[in-house]
């Protein structure tokens, strides 16, 4: 891409929802961001501009083949006033590999994470600021090639666009119940689980929604191969407190590398506490429920942040966790994140990017 960023203002604007009116994702801002990509001049017009469509070949190989990575991150109105992104460095960096992954061209990082700034920077009127509120950011690449053989393609786009957010759950903070998945998997080892591409979101719908009508928020969901190991829950990376221990799956490519997954495993650290990455059988959890020693369980994720399981069920069982209310160090962690993410906490990892 060339450095220099276009601007091109909206003329008119769209009025802004109040803070406490706020859910997730169907409030879009004034301005997008985008880049074009050709195989003959790589990364290409880096420029905001007014939100509106975007204008697809019926062909487009993303509609076809699914060729498309996206990411998500957000920017907070801080009591003090300044507008923070949390960590969008590592999202860039997770992002490109995602898109290497589905055999999208990687961003010059450097720019991708100046397409964050400017574009919050165009649209910082639209930050709220009420706490558990925040600016979310979408950055997505697809590929729009009109070309029918499967193949990686020769052209892309790569957008970015804001939505004012409240609480992605209903819920909020409060314990969700959690149905293990034993028929369907999100993914398997050698597949694109660690991607984050919209295929691994539709395949993880049907379940989902089985789970809804059963009165379930979401699911846990095993390994595709032994059907035995906790792999995630819903769209979020899972923590289970055991005993002594924090213990989360490891990265090995089946689940998605979460930056709050990142920063939660950094604070307990941090905090002298014991955090293991290592597969963790749905038996072993459920023979710590009848030994009690299973304390505390949460998802962790961008769009939540982190979510406390109350409850969980496998087969025909059904067990409270932290007698189905928020753990303390649930609560713990999600107080030192959502504070350093509204500048009212310390920020020794520097985890803070000021707009
Ligand atoms: C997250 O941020 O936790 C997610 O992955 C959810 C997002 C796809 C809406």
């Amino acid at each position: 891409m060339s450095d220099a960023i276009r601007i091109n203002l909206a003329t008119t604007r769209k009025p802004k929802p109040k803070d406490q009116d706020l859910t997730f994702g169907t409030v879009f801002t004034d301005h997008m961001f985008l880049s074009d990509f050709q195989e003959e001049k790589g990364w290409y017009d880096p420029r905001v501009e007014p939100y509106g469509p975007l204008v697809l070949d019926p062909a487009s190989a993303v509609l076809h083949y699914a060729q498309a990575v996206f990411d998500g991150l957000k920017a907070f109105r801080g009591r003090d006033g300044k507008i923070r992104l949390f960590r969008p460095q590592k999202h860039v960096e997770r992002l490109n590999n995602s898109a290497r992954r589905m055999c999208i061209p990687p961003l010059d990082p450097e720019l991708a994470l100046r397409s964050l700034t400017t574009l919050v920077d165009v649209d910082r009127d639209w930050v709220p600021s009420m706490v558990g509120t925040s600016l979310y950011i979408r950055p997505t690449i697809v590929a729009t090639e009109p070309f029918l053989g499967v193949r990686p393609a020769k052209q892309y786009v790569y957008y970015v666009i804001l939505s004012p957010v409240g609480a992605y759950y209903p819920e909020g903070m409060n314990p969700v119940k959690i149905l293990t998945e034993e028929h369907h998997v999100r993914a398997v080892e050698g597949g694109v689980g660690g991607a984050k591409t919209g295929a691994n979101y539709a395949a993880s719908l049907y379940a989902a929604e089985e789970a809804k009508h059963k009165g379930y928020t979401q699911v846990l969901w095993l390994d595709g191969r032994h059907r035995r190991y906790i792999d995630e829950v819903g769209t979020m990376n899972i923590m289970v407190r055991m005993g002594d221990e924090v213990i989360t799956p490891p990265l090995a490519g089946s689940i998605l590398a979460g930056v709050t997954r990142d920063s939660v495993i950094t604070l307990l650290r941090d905090w002298g506490y014991a955090v293991v990455e290592r597969q963790l059988a749905i038996d072993e959890v459920m023979a710590a429920a009848d030994q009690g020693t299973l304390r505390e369980m949460w998802g962790t994720g961008t769009a939540a942040v982190i979510s406390p399981v109350g409850e969980l069920a496998f087969k025909d069982r059904r067990v409270a966790i932290s007698g189905g209310r928020i753990g303390e160090l649930t609560q713990k962690l999600y107080d030192t994140i959502v504070g350093i993410q509204y500048g009212t906490a310390p920020d020794p990892h520097g985890w803070t990017v000021e707009v």
